[in-house]
């Protein structure tokens, strides 16, 4: 009996089990997270967001004359980078990753550095800025796919379907930003000029992944042009665009555009960690 015991302790079975318990223990650490608070919220809102996102949050802080894409307007509860169904509020958790990574090649900083709980007041003291945060919930996160491997021949098809889909139109033939309805003029909802995304450019403003170009095609970015393509475009379609918009991006030297995007986020980060103390 007691030899029984001492294997199952030692077996990878017991190792299992015990990291189980440990993984439960965890999320029920999360679940049991205290609520978000609104007031501590508005203290670190009114010391790092104000002078961009404005005292109202209408997106009108001191800086923001001087910035191109102007700072969120908050007041209509449309944001950009969601993993919900165009049109939807976010979750939660799609803001933090916004308010966590920033949104490269714009002025909204990497805000890492303050943790977790700090981001989640934050949200909640930026969902009172418009009333929809109490009369609507966030639809159901789209569901990502497993990605299949990446080939010459899905590349291929990628660059066929970016033709046939009319992506041209707005991101130009070879992906810069510079077809003839962005040298035409675009506005974003809020009145203010947009660029089509350069898809050449070596990072994506939400994020790096093939899942975060995926999750764009699908949700499409909320107040400006650019479409979901839900209705449009199969799973299998999607993965072949993003395959294509990867190899686009790899022949923007990714090393060096990398490299500044990592040094742009420890500045961000020792900024933050200068400014506490
Ligand atoms: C230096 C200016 C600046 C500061 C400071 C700043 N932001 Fe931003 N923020 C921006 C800009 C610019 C955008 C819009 C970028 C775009 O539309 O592409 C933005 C967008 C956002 C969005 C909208 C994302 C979406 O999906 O549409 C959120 C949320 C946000 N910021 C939160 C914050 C929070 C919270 C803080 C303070 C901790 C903060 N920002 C501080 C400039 C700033
Ligand atoms: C009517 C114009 C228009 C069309 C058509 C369009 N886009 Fe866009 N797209 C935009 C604009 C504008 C943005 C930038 C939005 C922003 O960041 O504010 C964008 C952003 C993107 C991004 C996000 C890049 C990043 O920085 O993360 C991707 C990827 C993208 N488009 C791919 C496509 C593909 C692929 C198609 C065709 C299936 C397409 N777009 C069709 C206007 C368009």
């Amino acid at each position: 009996m007691r030899f029984e015991i001492r294997t199952l302790a030692t077996s990878r079975f017991g190792a299992a089990l015990v990291l189980a318990l440990l993984t439960a223990l965890a999320d029920a650490a999360r679940a049991g997270e205290p609520p978000a608070d609104p007031g501590e919220g508005k203290v670190l809102y009114q010391r790092y967001c104000v002078s961009c996102h404005g005292e109202r949050g209408d997106g009108n802080g001191e800086a923001a004359p001087f910035i191109s894409p102007r700072p969120r307007d908050y007041r209509q509860g449309i944001f950009k980078s969601r993993s919900t169904p165009s049109g939807s509020l976010p979750v939660p958790s799609d803001v933090e990753k916004t308010i966590e990574n920033g949104l490269y090649g714009t002025r909204m900083p990497s805000w890492y550095a303050l943790g977790h709980r700090a981001r989640r007041d934050l949200i909640a003291y930026v969902q009172t800025f418009s009333a929809r945060w109490q009369t609507e919930e966030p639809k159901t996160p789209i569901v990502i796919p497993d990605e299949p491997p990446p080939s010459p021949q899905s590349i291929e098809r990628g660059r066929e379907i970016y033709q046939q889909t009319g992506c041209a139109d707005c991101h130009g033939d070879r992906g810069a930003g510079d077809g003839p309805s962005a040298k035409a003029g675009l506005q974003d909802t809020w009145g203010n000029p947009v660029v089509p995304a350069n898809l050449t450019a070596g990072h994506g403003k939400f994020g790096d992944s093939s899942a975060d170009l995926y999750r764009v095609l699908m949700t499409g970015v909320d107040g400006t042009p650019m479409p979901a393509f839900t209705d449009v475009l199969t799973a299998e379609q999607t993965w072949d665009l993003v395959h294509y918009i990867r190899s686009l991006r790899r022949a923007a030297e990714p090393w060096t555009t990398r490299l500044e995007a990592a040094s742009a986020h420890a500045a961000s980060v020792a900024t933050m960690l200068v400014s506490q103390y």
